[in-house]
């Protein structure tokens, strides 16, 4: 690991995200966009006239909604099969679900509402990403199994595809929810700044991330002098 200063020069950057970790994070995030405002002009059935015009009407949304399917469905796998390593450790990360983890969940609700509280070490993710990253994972896969056999009714038994409409809406529901606040907390929230711009440039402040994931920073600092 090295440290980065070539945006301010007085002050220290580590490494936080690669490339394809960004990159299979925004391509997510429009594709989902895309996918829930398409999707409710679907589910609003001809009720939300201004949203399903901008789409190019009912048919429009129903086109776009399919084509971004596939792009929400390739972009995981391609930057999954290109950084192989960097999805391990993240998920080994988000198992590896300790006492401080459960410490942070218990503060975080003062957090959110953006008091100045003190963290217990955090290793890369906090408790709260670590449970974000569960339950979007999870939702995003049973939206995209369900909307597959919604796509391909005739291939599927009747029973599955009765199934398929109330789960991706579900699950569209519980995606959606968490993106709400995993977008607040990202980038209104105050001290956000750093995080979103990990995610954007792939490098944070090596004093913020001391002071937000100083397990994980201690480990980063031990390996570089290795
Ligand atoms: C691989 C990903 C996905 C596939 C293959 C897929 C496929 C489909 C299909 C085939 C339909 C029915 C369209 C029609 O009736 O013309 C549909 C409806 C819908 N989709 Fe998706 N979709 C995917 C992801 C998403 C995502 C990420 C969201 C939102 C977060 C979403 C929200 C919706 C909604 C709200 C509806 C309307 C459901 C209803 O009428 O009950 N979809 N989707």
């Amino acid at each position: 690991m090295e440290l980065i200063t070539k945006y301010e020069p007085d002050v220290e950057r580590i490494e936080r995200f690669s490339f394809s970790a960004r990159f299979a994070h925004w391509g997510h995030t429009v594709t989902f966009l895309l996918l829930l405002f398409t999707g409710l002009v679907l589910f609003m059935d001809s009720r939300w006239d201004f949203l399903a015009f901008i789409f190019g009407g009912y048919r429009g949304a129903g086109l776009i909604h399919r084509i971004m399917a596939v792009f929400y469905t390739i972009i995981p796998i391609v930057c999954l099969v290109a950084n192989w390593r960097g999805f391990v450790d993240w998920w080994k990360d988000v198992f590896n679900f300790g006492k401080n983890d459960i410490k942070f969940l218990l503060t975080f609700p003062l957090e959110f509402m953006g008091f100045h509280v003190n963290i217990p070490p955090q290793t890369k993710f906090n408790g709260g990403e670590k449970m974000n990253s569960v339950v979007t994972t999870t939702s995003c896969i049973l939206i995209a199994i369900s909307g597959y056999i919604m796509w391909f009714p005739q291939v599927f038994p009747t029973v599955l595809v009765r199934l398929a409409y109330p789960t991706h809406d579900i699950f569209m529901i519980i995606a959606t929810t968490m993106v709400c606040m995993h977008g607040y907390l990202g980038s209104l929230h105050p001290g956000s700044g750093e995080s979103i711009w990990g995610m954007w440039k792939g490098t944070v402040k090596s004093e913020w991330a001391e002071h937000h994931h100083k397990a994980w920073y201690d480990k980063q600092m031990e390996s570089s002098q290795e």
